[in-house]
């Protein structure tokens, strides 16, 4: 079978990098056709480069990287620095990009290339904040029914938020681009952290992977223990999870995951609970179901996969 075409829309984030070049390794399911940054963890201008420099230390700098949205639609931008450090991708010495982005914005290269592949051929791989694709799905709304899916990391529902009380990071930054999406009638995915907390790193895995040995491993694993740190301070454990690589997780073993169809609001209106996703798991309203809501990860071949097919790359 011929690899599904994935676009990678992403905010590196250190986790954004391990979902990258898990992508990378596993070429003979996925083919990715592009990435698209978006402002998020840290600034566009960093985003943009960081998914390049990503690219590159897998040694696939002919990937294109497409710039995106330097802000959400709404709220002014807010950063996750406190998380991923100031470069957004902190712990690693990457490479300097050999090529430049890519001439075309991040939103017509998600428009252009979903219109010119047949229909449902183009799977679409948010990482970040959903603002690129909401405004593809407002500048061309033909884009919508010709997805093949939208398999997103973001939300949170019965573990509450990581960045307010009621909020996860990537739907709080931008939630009046994910009530887009969520409304959109896409066929969706959502990864939430209610899944992702069920995806911890243990320091013996990053003992395993570093031993790999590899350029990509030992630079893998330095952005890791970077990342652990601010997991270690907020929850006091040795454990802490990767979040965005669930994401190609789910489309390389679906059968590790564990969701049920829900219907998903978005709350756009008010100020303690804005960006929170309301999650009708027990179908209470009776609202048609507009997205798989995963909940449970088979954590150790999870992260089985996650080390072989990091251990493909250079
Ligand atoms: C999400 O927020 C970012 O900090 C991570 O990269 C991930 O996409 C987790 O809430
Ligand atoms: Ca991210």
């Amino acid at each position: 079978m011929a690899p599904r075409k994935i676009i990678i829309d992403t905010d590196p984030g250190q986790d954004d990098a391990f979902a990258i070049l898990l992508a990378l390794g596993s070429p003979s399911e996925l083919e990715v056709v592009g990435l698209t940054a978006v402002a998020g963890n840290v600034p566009l201008s960093r985003t943009a480069r960081n998914a390049q420099m990503v690219l590159e230390l897998a040694g696939r700098g002919d990937i294109p990287v497409y710039p995106g949205c330097e802000r959400p639609m709404v709220r002014p931008l807010f950063t996750a620095e406190y998380v991923h450090g100031d470069s957004g991708l902190d712990g690693c010495e990457l490479l300097e990009p050999s090529r430049p982005l890519a001439d075309r914005h991040a939103v017509d290269f998600i428009i252009d290339t979903v219109m010119a592949a047949e229909p449902g051929e183009i799977t679409l791989c948010p990482l970040g904040p959903l603002t690129n694709i909401a405004m593809a799905m407002v500048k061309c709304p033909a884009i919508v029914p010709r997805i093949r899916e939208v398999v997103l990391m973001g939300g949170g529902f019965f573990e509450g938020g990581n960045t307010t009380p009621a909020a996860e990071f990537n739907i709080f930054v931008d939630p009046h681009a994910a009530h887009v999406v969520f409304t959109s009638g896409v066929k969706l995915t959502m990864v939430p952290i209610d899944c992702t907390y069920k995806a911890v790193m243990t320091p013996a895995w990053l003992k395993r992977l570093r031993a790999v040995g590899t350029h990509t491993a030992i630079q893998a694993a330095g952005m890791a223990e970077f990342y652990q740190e601010y997991g270690n301070q907020k929850f006091g454990t040795d454990e802490y999870p990767l979040h965005d690589p669930c994401v190609i997780g789910y489309l390389l073993r679906p059968d590790l995951f564990k969701g049920r169809e829900c219907h998903v609001a978005i709350e756009i209106t008010s100020p303690t609970t804005m960006g929170m996703t309301v999650v009708d798991w027990w179908n209470v309203t009776k609202k048609p179901t507009n997205c798989l809501v995963l909940r449970e990860l088979d954590n150790p071949p999870f992260y089985e996969l996650l080390l072989e097919r990091l251990s493909r790359l250079p």
